[in-house]
């Protein structure tokens, strides 16, 4: 067996095999489970039209507005009907998917990683479909992310997320893959999966007030449309604020 030499992170290697599948439809992706079951990856999945989205995708992407950050948007195929709805930033780790967004006249698909990125200004909406909340993999890299995300949010905008496999009895699972690729092994990663109950809890952390908005099942296990995962409004003072507010208080009494 192969080892890719030049793959980085295995997020290289899921762009390069889609960028080679675009030129050549025979190129096949699997992914190896740590109990070593493998799957195949539909990369055909990854060039859909609108019409062949499914409805609580259709759905996600009408509830999007204003300004736009859609994060890990391989290929941009959700672009042209999220352009539709506001103004769209789109970004990906990967330079092979971002190339096959630019040859198919997409400008707005940029390469960055979400963990770096720095834009000009915030957004009214974010969208991660296609279960990119767990793009983080690791609960650590996770709460990065969260922080991250209400961070890039305008105080009134919102996180729009598909979720699925959210029906492990543990409060979250983080899942290892190792890819294999034309033959060659590329480098283990993971992906992370809440459990929906701790998926509200976890966001209140984040000052995020979750709202389910829709649920379907596939493959036989639920998927939620996540909607308005939208910043609380923050009242808060620091302990220095409240300790002067107090002695003023007491200065008023003592006056009268
Ligand atoms: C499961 S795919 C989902 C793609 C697409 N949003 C969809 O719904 O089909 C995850 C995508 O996230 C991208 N990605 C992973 N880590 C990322 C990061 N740190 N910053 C930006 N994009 C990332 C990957 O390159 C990949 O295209």
């Amino acid at each position: 067996m192969r080892y890719l030499e030049n793959s980085k992170a295995s997020n290289f290697i899921f762009g390069e095999a889609i960028y080679e599948y675009s030129k050549n439809k025979d190129t096949k992706l699997e992914l190896i489970k740590k109990d070593k079951t493998i799957f195949t990856i539909d990369l055909d999945y990854y060039f859909r039209d609108y019409k062949d989205l499914s409805n609580i995708e259709k759905k996600a992407l009408s509830l999007a507005k204003g300004e736009i950050l859609d994060v890990g948007c391989a290929t941009g195929y959700y672009i042209p009907k999220l352009k539709k709805f506001g103004i769209v930033d789109a970004i990906d780790i990967s330079e092979h998917l971002i190339r096959i967004a630019v040859e198919n006249g997409i400008k707005e698909c940029h390469v960055a990683d979400i963990f770096k990125y720095k834009p000009s200004g915030d957004y009214d909406t974010i969208t991660l479909l296609e279960n990119n909340l767990g793009l983080g993999g690791t609960l650590l890299k996770t709460k990065k992310l969260f922080k991250i995300l209400a961070k890039l949010l305008k105080p009134d905008g919102r996180i729009i997320a598909i979720i699925r496999h959210t029906d492990y009895k543990k409060k979250y699972y983080s899942s290892e893959y190792l890819p294999l690729w034309n033959g060659s092994l590329g480098k283990k990663f993971r992906w992370f999966y809440f459990n929906i109950k701790f998926l509200r809890k976890f966001c209140n952390k984040f000052k995020l007030k979750l709202e389910i908005l829709d649920e379907d099942v596939d493959e036989g296990r639920k998927m939620y449309l996540l909607g308005k995962i939208q910043k609380l409004m923050q009242l808060s003072f620091s302990k220095k604020t409240l300790v002067n507010l107090y002695l003023q208080y007491l200065v008023i009494l003592l006056i009268f």
